[in-house]
């Protein structure tokens, strides 16, 4: 293999890109904007928890390439004001990462019977309408550059079903689809689009969908219920998987789900349970 074709992890992969990351004052859009700065972005973090957004400017302290825009992603004219201030900051926009989402207030969402019907609307709304309008400021941009990497927060429930809220799963299939008809639309244009679709990842919407305020109990569960054991997966997977597909070295890479689920999406756990219940 040439020197060249390998990726040193040191490299500065997005050296001179702008990005906005959208969620991005905590968590996983927190650990990825960080990640797009180490790798030479500036980057342009929106959120709606003003108070976490602007400590975490101060403590990064580089105002030239960190910044932040309070918008709400179910709002067109904040979207609209966040695309239009990066622009106004750093004159172009090279990628997106529309990672704001939540899940479904309570359990009750998991049983059709029980479900709200004002949630339902909530979760979509943030979900796909907040993902579909941050496509359609950024593509505003981007189509007249002819250049642009797209890429929205899906789930693991994109690709497995049951134990969530009928609105979260809906919502993360949906942007699935959206990801894909985005990116034919798009293609024409040179601009990418895909989604990555991770496994649980301790954050305050976890711990809130499980019900529990221990960290390491989420973990501990997570690493139990999946796949690849010991290894442990956390916001910097998430991160490397978005800073790989705002790069050029997924220059042609686009239409994907890139899931981060260390194969649980693959297995049956029936099968390996059912198993162990027989040699018992
Ligand atoms: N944590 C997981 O296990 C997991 C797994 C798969 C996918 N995801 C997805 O990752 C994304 C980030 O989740 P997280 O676990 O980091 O959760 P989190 O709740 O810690 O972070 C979500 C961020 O989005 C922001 N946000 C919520 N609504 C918003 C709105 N209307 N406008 C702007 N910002 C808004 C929040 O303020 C917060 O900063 C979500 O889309 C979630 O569905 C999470």
């Amino acid at each position: 293999m040439e020197a060249s074709s390998l990726v040193s992890p040191t490299a500065r992969r997005l050296e001179g890109k702008v990005a906005v990351v959208t969620g991005g004052s905590r968590s996983i859009g927190e650990t990825t904007a960080r990640a797009f700065l180490r790798h030479g972005a500036k980057v342009v973090i929106a959120d709606i928890l003003d108070d976490l957004a602007h400590s975490l400017c101060e403590e990064i302290n580089k105002p030239g390439s960190f910044t932040y825009v309070h918008c709400d992603v179910t709002n067109d004219s904040d979207v609209k004001n966040l695309i239009d201030a990066t622009i106004a900051k750093h004159g172009k926009l090279d990628i997106i990462f529309a990672n704001a989402g939540i899940v479904s207030r309570d359990g009750n969402g998991k049983k059709i019977l029980t479900a709200e019907n004002e949630d339902f609307k909530k979760v979509m709304e943030v979900n796909v309408y907040g993902s579909f309008l941050c496509a359609k400021h950024a593509a505003r941009v981007m189509i007249p550059a002819k250049k642009g990497s797209i890429i929205l927060m899906s789930s693991v429930a994109s690709v497995v079903s049951g134990d969530v809220s009928h609105a979260y799963l809906a919502s993360k299939h949906a942007v699935v689809g959206l990801t894909n008809n985005l990116g034919v639309e798009l293609g024409q244009y040179g601009i990418r689009v895909n989604c990555v679709s991770p496994f649980g990842i301790d954050t305050p919407m976890l711990r809130k969908e499980f019900g529990v305020e221990d960290g390491e109990a989420v973990r501990e569960f997570i690493d139990e219920i999946g796949n690849l054991k010991g290894v442990g997966v956390d916001g910097e997977d998430v991160a490397a998987a978005v800073v790989y597909l705002g790069s050029d070295e997924g220059k042609y890479v686009s239409g994907l789900n890139l899931v981060i689920d260390g194969g649980f999406s693959t297995t049956n756990v029936a099968i390996r349970e059912a198993v162990i219940k027989m040699k018992r």
